[in-house]
């Protein structure tokens, strides 16, 4: 299959006319890579089992891990949710459109195709101007899961898309890199009291203090355990693998940084290809090696804008093995630790 890339040129200002031809794809069955805030998503109609088989078919994705159905306004979800509890309505006016994906009992009209087997579906409304406006133009819901092949880090630019879909999905929408750069935050708003399945840009601290009360699925704080089924069936993969060795190194900021230097010296003289993984507070600390900053430690939306790029970038470069500092565990840093201690096989050491 020939895959159409289009440009947008001025995303805050797009146009119908631009999306079009998008829309009527969606609207056939087809695949479209668009844009949205958090990363690029991949998308099909959610309503349309033979389109959502498709979307598995192209990323290689195990049929039991449901898809993400995004809509473009918050009536949209009436059709789909079965009921829409309190916390959740709290939630969509603070959260939606944003980085914030519910977990709802589905209606009939959403086919078990899309949500995996399971009798709930995952919502969100995205803010991502083209992505709202082409979910509308489609005149249906869409799923999208993260537009990357099953394994490989989730895509913040549409050059990564092309990397792992082209000649897979008839088309790919270049809205620029994104703004987030982690997937949004789950949460299950199904059972007494709202479950996050997957750490993202809207915190657990914000989540809290909203509604007072939130839990956190142990998926997200550890390996998921052998014979336990995760609430969210995509965090038991090992996602965002990096296809070097990695390892996150805990600690005091000088010792981090004299352990780093350590092991990458002793891999380098072993002839390994060795990547390290530091800030730009750090970055002139490292002496050996393929260094490449995450962001400013200071800000840490930036550790998490750059982190897919930074491990893409590492596969290209075909690191044998790579060594990441790491980040407190509160706020975006939730984020950013989960996606980095997965993409470590849980291999962190103290410094
Ligand atoms: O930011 C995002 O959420 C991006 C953009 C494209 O919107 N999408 C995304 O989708 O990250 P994906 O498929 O890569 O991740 C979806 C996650 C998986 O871990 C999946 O298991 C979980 O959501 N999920 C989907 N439906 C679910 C459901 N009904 N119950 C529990 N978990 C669900
Ligand atoms: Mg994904």
């Amino acid at each position: 299959m020939e895959t159409k890339q289009i440009q947008i040129l001025n995303p805050h200002k797009v146009k119908d006319e631009e999306l079009a031809e998008a829309a009527e794809i969606l609207k056939k069955g087809g695949l479209v890579a668009f844009p949205t805030e958090t990363v690029y998503g991949l998308g099909a109609n959610g309503l349309d089992e033979e389109a959502a088989k498709k979307i598995y078919a192209a990323k290689g994705r195990p049929s039991d891990n449901p898809l993400i159905v995004h809509i473009s306004a918050p009536e949209e979800l009436e059709s789909l949710a079965a009921e829409i509890p309190d916390a959740a309505k709290s939630l969509m006016e603070l959260y939606w459109p944003g980085p914030l994906t519910m977990v709802f009992k589905k209606k009939e009209i959403v086919p078990c195709g899309t949500t995996g087997g399971l009798d709930t579906v995952a919502v969100r409304m995205p803010s991502d101007p083209i992505a709202r406006a082409l979910i509308r133009l489609a005149g249906v819901p869409v799923a999208a899961p993260s537009a990357n092949r099953s394994g490989r880090p989730s895509p913040t630019t549409a050059g990564h898309v092309w990397q792992d879909m082209a000649g897979r999905i008839e088309m790919i929408i270049d809205g620029g890199p994104v703004g987030i750069g982690v997937e949004s935050t789950i949460v299950d708003v199904t059972g007494p009291v709202p479950v996050i399945l997957r750490p993202g840009a809207v915190t657990m601290e914000m989540i809290k203090d909203a509604l007072g009360q939130v839990e956190i699925d142990p998926a997200i704080v550890g390996p998921v355990k052998e014979g336990v089924r995760p609430k969210a069936p995509g965090m038991k993969y090992r996602h965002y693998a990096p296809k070097a060795r990695m390892t996150l190194v805990e600690g005091e900021m000088e010792q981090v940084v004299r352990t780093i230097n350590r092991l990458a010296r002793e891999a380098l003289k072993g002839g390994e290809r060795v990547g390290i993984i530091c800030t730009d507070e750090t970055r002139s600390c490292y002496p050996a090696g393929m260094i490449r900053s995450i962001g400013i430690r200071a800000r840490e939306e930036t550790v998490a804008h750059n982190l897919y790029a930074v491990l893409r970038e590492f596969d290209d470069l075909e690191a044998d093995v790579i060594f990441s500092e790491s980040f407190p565990g509160d706020q975006i840093g939730q984020a950013i630790m989960n996606r980095l201690t997965k993409a470590a096989g849980y291999h962190i050491i103290k410094a």
